[in-house]
C-alpha cells in the first residue's frame, strides 16, 4: 500500500513511519524536518503551508500513481489557562491541529475519488472528549476535527473513501516539549503547576508508540469503519463512556480528583 503518514520526524508519526515500512509498505513521511530512515522516503512539508502540501501530494502520486492511506498524524499540544491564552497561541494550535490535517485530507481526496478507494486517519486524543482543564484549546482543536471527520465520512463516502478518529491516550514521546505554553498568571500558578506536573508524568508513564502502530495495522483491513476508535490505558479511556452515563457535576469531580485539584 501506498501510505502517507504526517508528522514523521519524531514520535508517534515516526513509530508509524517505521512500522509499516519495515512491512514492505510505500511510506512517505511529512514534517518540517528530515530524517533518514531506511523504511520510509521523508519530503519536507510544513503542513500548514497549503502549497507545500499540495506540492508534496503531486509528488508523491508522480511515482506511485495511487494512494492508500493518509494517516494524519502532525499535531501538538497546548498548556495553559483559557484565561491567559493568546490569540496568537490559539490560532498557531488550529492551524496545525484542525487546518493543516484538512488540508491534508483535500490534498489526497481527489485521487481517492477517482480511485473509489482510500482510508484517512486522523489522530485526535481521548482530551478531545472532555474539555481538560489547563488544556482547554488542545481539547478543542482535537474536538474540532472530530467533528469534521464525522461530517467529511458522509460526504466522501460514495467513493468507498472511509474516515475515522483514532482517539490516543497518554504516549510516551516528546509532545511535552513540542507544545505550545501559555504564559501562566499568577492566580492560576498554583493549580497549573500541580496540574502540569501530573500531565507531565502521564506523558512519561505513557504507551509506547510502537503499540499505536499495531493497533492501526488491526484497523487497516476493516470493511467499513466506525467514525472513533480509542486507543489507550484503560483508566483513561475509561472516561469516555463515563463522561456519557454519568450525572455532569459527579463526572467533573471525579476528573477535579483524578487531576488532583482541591
Ligand atoms: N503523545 C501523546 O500522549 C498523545 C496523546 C493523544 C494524541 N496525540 C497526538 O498524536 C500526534 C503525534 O504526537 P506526538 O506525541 O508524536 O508528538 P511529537 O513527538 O511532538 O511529534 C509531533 C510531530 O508533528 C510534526 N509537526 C509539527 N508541526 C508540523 C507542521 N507544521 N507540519 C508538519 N509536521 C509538523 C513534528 O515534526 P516537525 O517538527 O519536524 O515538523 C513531529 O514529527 C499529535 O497529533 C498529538 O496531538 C499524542
Amino acid at each position: 500500500m501506498t501510505i502517507i503518514i504526517t508528522g514523521t520526524s519524531t514520535g508517534i508519526g515516526f513509530a508509524l513511519a517505521e512500522y509499516f515500512g519495515k512491512k514492505g509498505h510505500s511510506v512517505f513521511g511529512l514534517s518540517r524536518k528530515n530524517v533518514e530512515s531506511t523504511y520510509f522516503k521523508t519530503i519536507p512539508t510544513d503542513i500548514t503551508d497549503n502549497l507545500q502540501v499540495q506540492n508534496a501530494v503531486s509528488e508523491i502520486l508522480k511515482t506511485e500513481k495511487k494512494i492508500d492511506v493518509l494517516i494524519n498524524n502532525a499535531g501538538m499540544g497546548m498548556v495553559g489557562a483559557v484565561e491567559d491564552s493568546t490569540q496568537e497561541e490559539i490560532l498557531k494550535l488550529f492551524n496545525l491541529n484542525l487546518v493543516g490535517s484538512v488540508q491534508m485530507m483535500n490534498a489526497v481526496l481527489p485521487s481517492m475519488r477517482a480511485q473509489k478507494l482510500g482510508k484517512i486517519i486522523n489522530i485526535s486524543s481521548i482530551g478531545s472528549e472532555m474539555g481538560l482543564p489547563f488544556r482547554g484549546f488542545y481539547s478543542a482543536s482535537k474536538s474540532a476535527l472530530d467533528k469534521v471527520t464525522e461530517a467529511i465520512r458522509y460526504e466522501v463516502s460514495p467513493w468507498n473513501v472511509d474516515v475515522c478518529t483514532l482517539h490516543l491516550g497518554d504516549i510516551k514521546t516528546k509532545i511535552a516539549e513540542n507544545r505550545v505554553k501559555t504564559k501562566v498568571s499568577e492566580p492560576y500558578q498554583k493549580a497549573f503547576d500541580k496540574i502540569y506536573a501530573i500531565m507531565n508524568a502521564h506523558v512519561d508513564d505513557g504507551t509506547e508508540p510502537a503499540e499505536v502502530a499495531a493497533y492501526i495495522e488491526k484497523l487497516l483491513p476493516k470493511k467499513s469503519w466506525k467514525a472513533h476508535y480509542y486507543f489507550g490505558k484503560f483508566g483513561q479511556k475509561i472516561g469516555v463512556p463515563l463522561k456519557w452515563i454519568l450525572p455532569q457535576n459527579f463526572y467533573e469531580n471525579l476528573m477535579k480528583r483524578y487531576n488532583k485539584m482541591d
